[in-house]
């Protein structure tokens, strides 16, 4: 079973949220309004869902929030290490940031997540960035007001670093404030056992540890009672929940569970490996009926060299074997992947096979990227058997055969009326609101904003590669 932050520990963490917030309340009668907070994630789900918990605990503390890092007193990026672009991303940021902080030098600057979990990263930015305050990993999440704290009071100009594993000791009770009130992220498990050999995650987010499902259906059960509908069960390998758990139970009978909590009327999961997804779980995505008929299910490249060499663990027949199932079992399902191009020993023969998987699954829509070569992964000792410029000019034919796909698919959908749940009003245009279908594809409408968060019935009525128009059914 999973090892769990002792309750007095969450506590103390609690003691220096009140600490902060009475330094907050002192900040706030000299200048009117509380310390303002600006945060920004990198990468996928997970870390979106971390970044709640570091609001959450960010505005127990007292704080405001801003977009603007030329407007806060306390910036934290969550980053991403999957790939170098994310990071570069980052110390780009972080060059700015240095500017910001020169004419106001009580700025905090914090990081954290799974690109500072990577010790060459931290020494850089330790030697690079020393305008950085505080350097904290995604073991260390939980104990954020103890370090923020700290660089709060320190009298020095050195980091605060915590980037220790803590072997993934799981944390219940931190605060979150998430960014929808309808629909929530709810982590069912952490960490990859798997060690795909391209693939940074294992060494950054540690060990597959899943949550005790009583503390999963809690915190779903206190959404419900909130208002929120639509749960989305995350995980980096969801397939493998409840394989370190003494309880009798496993990602199928999870689903079921939470099917038969009374309130949701939307669930979806990711992410699923194909190698673990069972006869078990397709029976229970086809017979529960809050769970969303769409899957995403990373195939990664058709080749089945290149599977192996990605330590994939199933042939290119072994996942179309599995896709024809789930199409038979749930006919209308919506299907989704991650493809990689450029993968080092990959040779355009090889590419040919990941546009037959394309071709023969026909997804609603694709994931690409271009291998990103990761320090300490098997696959950064490999030479590459292809220029870049080769790999470009197929990963744009990937996307070209994509795109004429997920148009024809999308356009399969005019003149249908499907259920939405509104996400919000659009960016570009008051009066549109924009929302997600049951196969999370997302449609754009005339609608007023007192339908954000309601389920609206709309007609279909153009599409588009990435989306669709629709008018509301009165
Ligand atoms: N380079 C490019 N893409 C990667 N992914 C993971 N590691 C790498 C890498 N080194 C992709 C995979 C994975 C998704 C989240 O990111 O497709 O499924
Ligand atoms: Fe990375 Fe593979 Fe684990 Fe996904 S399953 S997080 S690609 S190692």
């Amino acid at each position: 079973m999973a090892e769990h932050i002792k309750k007095e520990e969450i506590e103390l963490q609690r003691s220096f949220i009140y600490k902060i917030k009475e330094i907050n309340a002192r900040y706030t009668n000299i200048n009117g309004h509380p310390m303002k907070a600006n945060t920004e994630t990198y990468g996928c789900q997970q870390n979106e869902n971390d970044t709640e918990r570091i609001r959450g605990m960010l505005k127990e503390a007292g704080f405001d929030f801003c977009d603007d890092a030329n407007d806060a007193d306390v910036v934290v990026y969550n980053t991403c290490a999957v790939r170098e672009n994310a990071e570069q991303k980052v110390f780009g940021r972080l060059g700015i940031l240095k500017h910001i902080k020169e004419s106001r030098p009580d700025m905090l600057i914090g990081i954290c997540g799974c690109m500072v979990q990577q010790e060459h990263i931290t020494e850089q930015i330790k030697k690079v960035h020393n305008h950085v305050d505080l350097i904290f990993g995604t073991h260390a999440l939980y104990k954020f007001p103890e370090l923020l704290y700290n660089a709060m009071v320190k009298n020095n100009k050195k980091s605060i670093v915590d980037i220790t594993d803590s072997d993934g000791a799981i944390a219940e009770e931190i605060p979150i404030l998430r960014d929808y009130s309808q629909k929530a992220w709810v982590s069912v498990m952490y960490g990859c056992n798997n060690f795909c050999s391209y693939c940074i995650v294992p060494y950054v987010r540690g060990r597959e540890r899943s949550r005790d499902s009583k503390d999963i259906i809690a915190e779903i059960e206190n959404l419900v009672a909130n208002g929120c509908t639509e749960i989305s069960l995350l995980g980096q390998n969801v397939n493998s929940y409840g394989k370190d758990l003494e309880e009798n139970i496993n990602f199928a009978k999870l689903l079921r569970m939470v099917n038969d909590i009374k309130g949701v009327e939307r669930i979806r999961f990711m992410t699923s490996h194909p190698k673990d997804l069972s006869d078990e779980l397709i029976d229970a995505m086809a017979e529960c009926e809050k769970v969303c008929k769409q899957l995403h299910l990373p195939v990664q490249a058709g080749s089945n060299k290149v599977l192996s060499d990605m330590n994939r663990k199933y042939t290119k027949e072994d996942y179309l074997e599995k896709i024809k199932k789930v199409k038979e079992k749930i006919p209308n399902i919506s299907l989704s992947t991650d493809i990689i191009v450029g993968f080092p020993t990959e040779t355009n023969e090889d590419f040919l096979e990941t546009i037959d998987v394309l071709k023969k699954v026909e997804y609603d829509n694709i994931f690409s990227f271009i291998y990103s070569r990761r320090e300490g992964t098997p696959a950064a000792k490999l030479d590459f058997v292809l220029s870049e410029e080769e790999i470009h000019n197929n990963f744009n034919k990937l996307l070209e055969v994509q795109n004429e796909i997920s148009k024809r698919k999308n356009d399969e959908y005019v003149g249908r009326i499907e259920k939405v749940l509104v996400d919000g009003v659009s960016k570009n245009n008051e009066n549109t609101l924009s929302g997600r279908l049951e196969s999370s594809k997302v449609v754009n409408f005339v609608g007023s904003e007192d339908l954000v968060g309601k389920y609206v019935d709309v007609r279909i009525t153009e599409a588009h590669t990435w989306s669709l128009n629709g008018e509301i059914v009165k």
